[in-house]
């Protein structure tokens, strides 16, 4: 079944840093129509009266479509206990953290959450994340499953954990190799999920959990690797302190084998010039989390400096760390890290690396990420205007890029008209 949508459309068709000019990197139709058949992309193009008619066009004139977002890394357990007060990294998962993912034992809280979970990404205009669950294999049956019932592209996976945590959190490097495996072989590749393997972060696993675990990947080398890097001072030193024999942290993934074109590396903040090296030898991602490492005082991500070594990054919200599950608002503060390294972050590379980009870092630009024939039709309808201050911002812009930065800047949930998902509404405001 064919449907189409008028309204003004943009989309990204390259990264803006990688282009000589800006204006090649995006498309952008002013009064524009996008049709979708089945669930994939037919075509954009600029919207004609005599051709396309008025019936059978859902009107969303005054409003802008964009490709819907990409979320680079999220913690489905950690919803609830967003915006947990005063503690940094260690401190903050020792206090808030693990006790709230005990609670994912039980299927069916998992269950409630995952699809309260779903419903969150989907008002803010998500369609696509890369998300943790928790040490209990029925956390990512619950998410996996509540995806399934809006087909919504999503990558998951189990967490890896064998020590430093309490023990009721606790897996052994058999049995996480183990339900990974199942897990895999239930779920990649089904309908629209992915999965990932899913180590916390190397204080976690003990050098034969690390084994297994790229043990796993040798095996099905098209999952993902997804877990945290360099993200707090801390951390660093003690990860030095357990793994005395590696050259650095991200040397301990690199060991286990769990770095490549496939692996997502969260934060990433306080990286060495070798491992940066490391990033670009071995085609590995990073998931620039603003929100959170703004919240848990983890420190300023060099954006410019991923961007001169080649190393492809994707926009993450980190929630129950991240303060929003919202990419405008995840873009505001990202804006603000830039300027705080005395560089600046555009509109048009903001909204790439919260559409394409994020695609791109995920491998799965083939699919999704902008609205080239035959990708998948998911996008989100935005208000430029949600707010009165918004309509006055609004009213004295006079260029795209403007109002796309305005809209970065003071943007939220507020913003989000309508979010499709594999061809289908699965959220009006
Ligand atoms: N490092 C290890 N686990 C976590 C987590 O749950 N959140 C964040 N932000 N960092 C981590
Ligand atoms: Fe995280």
């Amino acid at each position: 079944k064919t449907k189409r949508f008028r309204a003004s459309i943009l989309h990204f068709v390259n990264d803006p840093a990688k282009v000589e000019k800006v204006e090649s990197s995006y498309e952008y139709f002013e009064d524009g129509l996008l049709t979708v058949r089945n669930g994939k992309v037919v075509s954009v193009e600029p919207y004609s009266r005599k051709v396309h008619g008025r019936r059978g066009v859902k009107d969303y004139r005054g409003k802008l479509i964009v490709p819907g977002f990409v979320d680079t890394h999220i913690h489905f357990p950690q919803t609830e206990m967003i915006a947990a007060y005063g503690e940094q990294l260690l401190e903050w998962l020792e206090t808030y953290t693990f006790p709230t993912e005990k609670q994912f034992e039980d299927k069916a809280y998992a269950d409630k959450i995952a699809k309260f979970f779903l419903e969150q990404l989907v008002s803010n205009g998500t369609t696509t994340a890369l998300v943790f669950g928790t040490v209990h294999p029925q956390s990512v049956d619950a998410l996996f499953e509540a995806a399934e019932t809006i087909n919504m592209r999503l990558v998951a996976g189990k967490v890896m954990m064998n020590r430093n945590a309490p023990n009721y959190l606790l897996d052994t490097a058999k049995s996480s190799y183990d339900d990974s495996k199942a897990l895999i072989q239930k779920w990649h590749g089904k309908g629209r999920n992915l999965y990932a393997i899913t180590p916390r972060f190397a204080p976690t696993s003990t050098p034969e959990q690390l084994t297994l675990a790229g043990k796993l990947k040798a095996e099905f080398p098209d999952v993902y690797v997804h877990t945290h890097l360099s993200e707090n001072l801390n951390e660093i030193e003690w990860v030095k302190s357990l793994f005395p024999e590696r050259a650095g942290y991200l040397d301990v993934y690199d060991h286990y084998g769990l770095t490549g074109d496939k692996s997502v590396f969260a934060h990433s903040i306080h990286l060495t010039d070798d491992e940066w090296a490391t990033f670009a030898e071995t085609d590995s991602v990073i998931s620039f989390c603003p929100t959170s490492n703004l919240f848990l005082g983890s420190g300023l991500f060099k954006l410019h400096v991923a961007e001169k070594n080649g190393v492809r990054v994707g926009l993450g919200t980190d929630v129950g760390a991240g303060t929003s599950f919202n990419q405008l608002q995840t873009l505001n503060e990202a804006y603000k890290i830039m300027q705080l390294q005395g560089k600046k972050l555009s509109a048009f590379k903001g909204l790439y690396l919260a559409t394409l980009g994020g695609a791109e870092s995920l491998s799965i630009d083939h699919l999704i990420g902008n609205f080239k024939e035959d990708k998948e039709a998911d996008f989100v309808v935005l208000n430029w205007d949600a707010t009165k201050l918004q309509k006055l911002r609004m009213s004295r812009s006079t260029t795209l890029e403007d109002r796309l930065f305005a809209l970065m800047m003071l943007g939220d949930d507020r913003n989000i008209e309508a979010t499709y998902v594999d061809g289908r509404k699965v959220f009006q405001k």
